[in-house]
Parts: structure tokens; C-alpha cells; sequence
């Protein structure tokens, strides 16, 4: 060989390593992560992956194994998707609040198509705090104090109903919440579609999760028809509002007082949208609550007497209820936390990574579903000491922040739970001091579909206390 070729042999070799050093300089700076490893656990079967054994069995049973083998953060792959579950507070704290733009919102998109793409839970960034802002202003505790007394009718009336009969606490559980739900979007006005409304809303909940298959006389198709009339109700209600001079306070008033204009598609959007996220969530909370204060006399005797004595505390005063009562309620207040921690109807909730990011020394990598699972949160040992057991007075000391989330956190967190927790405590109110129930019925079973549901509604027997 000689100098020649030598010379240019060892130029070609430096220049190869030159040209792999560079590339490696580039990915390392493109891309800083992608030396992280993805946190551990199993991806399970392509495509179809663990989807159906989240679906064939508990799921807060397939969640909590997870956890307990491979920790609190752990990738698997649930309807298509990969992602990551995660269950601390550190990590609950990071996708929800500190890095929250990092993480937006994911829904399947037939269920977009279904409430509507414009409703707030589906944005992210300026529409959304637009939307925000006008919704909070409705159910903020100065706006909630002004309707207490016609919750409180509705409440009345409510119970009256069940006097003496059987009943399916979730379903009538439905019809309060969802008369609450109105009452608080469009006011007291008398609706003259509510009946249409309801009938409308009940096709389209019926379908929610059906195959999203949008051919004639599929469940599908039938709620799409009913969203489209829910649609044309929204839009009559607003054009007889619109000749009405006065100001409203309801969320509908907030929505069309804005000066920043939202078209009348966004606001019929985000009035189904809050029907949707209002009324079988405090239902559902409801149901719970009359099952553990059944299962519990120690408990129900104490809610009792706190309510008795707002009772004789009103005696000769005008009668309805006000929020200052509602605040007079610590101990009916701790059940409704602890029913919200043992229960978590929310058991978890979806994000999307919009770019790699790094947690604990592991990737999120783009594009991965990531859910904070708030019940493993909040039935953590760690967290709450026996945690399967209800006891309310482990909410006399607040909880550590983050571990306790039944409304989430940072900037999607519920805007309406001020209501969720008037309206409990109002039907508490009188549910307590003038009936007594019975469980009717096996008391054990729970069913998912999407809430945690005592089985069968749980239904009850109630009557007049004598
Ligand atoms: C006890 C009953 C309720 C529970 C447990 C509950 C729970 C939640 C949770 C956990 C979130 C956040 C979800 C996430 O971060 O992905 C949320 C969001 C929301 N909730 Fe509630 N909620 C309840 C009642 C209500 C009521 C009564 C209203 C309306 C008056 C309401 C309206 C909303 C809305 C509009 C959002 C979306 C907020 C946003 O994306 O910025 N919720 N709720
Ligand atoms: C939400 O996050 C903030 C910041 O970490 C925290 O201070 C607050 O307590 C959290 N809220 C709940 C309900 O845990």
C-alpha cells in the first residue's frame, strides 16, 4: 500500500466517523429524550393490546395489579393506544398542573362528534380560558348563592315524589341533577321545551357508548339525530332570549353576554357539554351517599343531628335554605369527601403528550395517552391509612395536596363543584331530617358503565319518618 492510498484511506475513515459523530451530535440535540427509557410495564397484544381485559374485569382491580407491579408510572396499551398510567401525586401534579400545556385533552372522536367539538373539555390554550372564564363566572359561589332556595324546591319536590314507593336511586337520582343542571344553564324561566330537552338528552346518552357506526337505526345514528334536535332546541331558546332585554346570571346569560361573541353552535356545544358533565357525576355521588349512610347508622345519626339543628336554628325565621346554612354542614361535608374519595366515580382521566417529556429519569414520548388514575391515588395507603375502610373523620385533617382530586386539578379542573356540592347538601338536608330508607336487594355489587355504580341503581324503599 502506499503513502497514497494510505493518506486517502484514512482520510475516508475520519470522514465516516466525522459524518457519525455529526449525526450523532444532531439526534442528541433534535431530540434530548430519546435516550430515556419508557417507564416499564407490558404493551400486550398489538392493537387490540389490554382493552379487553380492562373491559372483562374490574377495572379498578386491572389498575391496581398494574401498579402494584411495576409502580406508579407504567406504560400499557389500552384501545389502539400506547400510554402511560400514573399514580402519584408528583406525577398527578406535573400532567395536570405544572406542565399542563404539555398534556391536551383526548377524546375518541365520535364522542366529540357527540357533544359537541366545540365544548370546552375538547380545547386547550385561548378558546379555552375564554370558555373557561365565561363558565366559572356562572357557578362561581357568589353566582351558586342565588338559586340555593330553588334547588331547594326542587329538592323538595324531588323527595316528595318518592314518598311511600320503591325507586331506583340513580335514575331518580338523574332527574334532580338534571333539573339542578337546567335551573343553573338557563334559570327559572319556564322552559317550554324542557320535556323535549330531556327526551332528546336521553337518546343521546343512551348511544354514548355504542359502536360509532352511523347508519340507520343504529344506536348510534338515533343519538346523533337527537344531538342535532338538542341543537335546534338550544338555538330556540336562545333567539326567545335574545328578545328579552334583561341581563341573566345563568350560564346561558354568561355565554351571550360576552363581548368577545361566541357563535350560537359554541354556546349550544358547551350547554350539552355541562348537562353531560353535571348531571350523572353528582348522581352517581348521590347514590353512593345514600348507600354509605345506610351501611352506616353511626354516621347517618351524625348527619342527622347537624341537619336537625339547622332545622331548629331556622324555627321562625323565613324557611329556605341559604348558602350560609350550607356552610353550617362540616359533618355532611366530610361524607360527601369521603363518598368521593372511596367511590372515585372519576377513576381516571385522559391526556395526550404533545411532545416528548421527561419524568423521573423515564419518556413520555409524543402522541402517548397518559391518565392519571385518581382512584389508585386516592386508595394509596400512603395516602389514606386503610383506605377501603369509610370514615369520614379522616377528612378532619385536609388531605396533602394532590391526593386528593375527586374534581382534578390545574387548568381543566371542575368548574362546577361548588354546585355539585350545594346541591348534595341540600337534598342531604331534607333526605336526613324527614325520611328514613331501606337497601332493597343484594348491596355488594358494583357495575362500570363508565361510573362506578352500586348494582342496579341501588335501589331503595323510603318513607316518611313518624
Ligand atoms: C360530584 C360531581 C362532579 C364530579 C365528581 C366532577 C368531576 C370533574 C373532574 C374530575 C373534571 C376534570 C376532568 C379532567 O381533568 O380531565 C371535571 C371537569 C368539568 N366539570 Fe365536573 N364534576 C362534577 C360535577 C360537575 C357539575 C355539577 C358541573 C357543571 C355545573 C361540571 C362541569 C364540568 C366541566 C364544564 C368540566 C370541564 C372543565 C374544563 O375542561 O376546563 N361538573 N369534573
Ligand atoms: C393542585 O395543585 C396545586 C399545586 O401543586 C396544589 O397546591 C393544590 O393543593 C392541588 N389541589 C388539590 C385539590 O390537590
Amino acid at each position: 500500500m502506499d503513502f497514497t492510498t494510505m493518506f486517502m484511506f484514512c482520510l475516508f475513515v475520519s470522514f465516516l466517523s466525522f459524518l457519525f459523530l455529526f449525526r450523532l451530535l444532531l439526534k442528541f440535540l433534535t431530540s434530548g429524550h430519546r435516550k430515556l427509557p419508557l417507564p416499564p410495564g407490558s404493551l400486550g397484544w398489538p392493537y387490540i393490546g389490554e382493552t379487553f381485559q380492562l373491559y372483562s374485569q374490574n377495572p379498578n382491580v386491572f389498575f391496581a395489579s398494574k401498579v402494584k407491579k411495576y409502580g406508579s408510572i407504567l406504560k400499557t396499551h389500552i384501545l389502539g393506544c400506547p400510554c402511560v398510567m400514573i399514580s402519584s401525586p408528583e406525577a398527578a401534579k406535573l400532567v395536570l398542573v405544572t406542565k399542563a400545556a404539555l398534556f391536551k385533552p383526548t377524546f375518541p372522536a365520535s364522542k366529540e362528534r357527540m357533544l359537541g367539538k366545540q365544548a370546552i373539555f375538547f380545547h386547550q390554550g385561548e378558546y379555552h380560558s375564554k370558555l373557561r372564564k365565561l363558565v366559572i363566572r356562572a357557578f362561581m359561589p357568589e353566582a351558586i348563592k342565588n338559586i340555593v332556595s330553588d334547588i331547594e324546591s326542587i329538592a323538595i319536590e324531588t323527595l316528595k315524589s318518592w314518598e311511600g314507593q320503591s325507586i331506583t336511586t340513580y335514575q331518580e337520582m338523574k332527574t334532580y341533577t338534571f333539573n339542578v343542571a337546567l335551573l343553573s344553564i338557563f334559570g327559572k324561566d319556564e322552559i317550554l321545551d324542557r320535556e323535549e330537552l330531556k327526551r332528546c338528552y336521553y337518546i343521546l346518552e343512551k348511544g354514548y357508548n355504542s359502536m360509532p357506526i352511523n347508519l340507520p337505526g343504529t344506536l348510534f345514528h338515533k343519538s346523533m339525530k337527537a344531538r342535532k334536535e338538542l341543537g335546534q332546541i338550544v338555538a330556540k331558546i336562545l333567539s326567545i332570549r335574545r328578545q328579552m332585554k334583561h341581563d341573566h346570571k345563568d350560564l346561558l346569560g354568561s355565554f351571550m353576554g360576552d363581548q368577545e361573541g361566541l357563535t350560537d353552535e359554541q354556546i349550544a356545544d358547551n350547554i350539552i357539554g355541562v348537562i353531560f358533565a353535571a348531571r350523572d357525576t353528582t348522581a352517581s355521588v348521590l347514590t353512593w351517599i345514600v348507600k354509605y349512610l345506610a351501611e352506616n347508622p353511626s354516621v347517618l345519626q351524625a348527619v342527622t343531628e347537624e341537619q336537625e339543628e339547622i332545622v331548629r336554628e331556622k324555627r321562625g325565621e323565613e324557611k329556605a335554605l341559604t348558602r350560609a346554612d350550607t356552610k353550617k354542614m362540616p359533618m355532611t361535608s366530610r361524607v360527601i369527601q369521603e363518598t368521593l374519595r372511596v367511590a372515585s366515580i372519576l377513576s381516571f382521566t385522559f391526556r395526550e403528550a404533545v411532545e416528548d417529556v421527561e419524568f423521573e429519569g423515564y419518556l413520555i414520548p409524543k402522541g402517548w395517552k397518559v391518565l392519571p388514575l385518581f382512584r389508585n391515588i386516592h386508595h394509596s395507603p400512603e395516602n389514606f391509612p386503610e383506605p377501603e375502610k369509610f370514615d369520614p373523620s379522616r377528612f378532619e385533617v385536609a388531605p396533602k395536596p394532590n391526593t386528593f382530586m375527586p374534581f382534578g386539578n390545574g387548568t381543566h379542573s371542575c368548574p362546577g363543584n361548588e354546585l355539585a356540592k350545594v346541591e348534595i347538601l341540600v337534598l342531604l338536608h331534607h333526605l336526613t331530617t324527614k325520611y328514613r330508607w331501606s337497601v332493597m336487594g343484594p348491596q355488594n355489587g358494583i357495575q362500570y358503565g363508565p361510573f362506578a355504580l352500586p348494582q342496579n341503581g341501588l335501589p331503595i324503599r323510603l318513607s316518611l319518618k313518624t
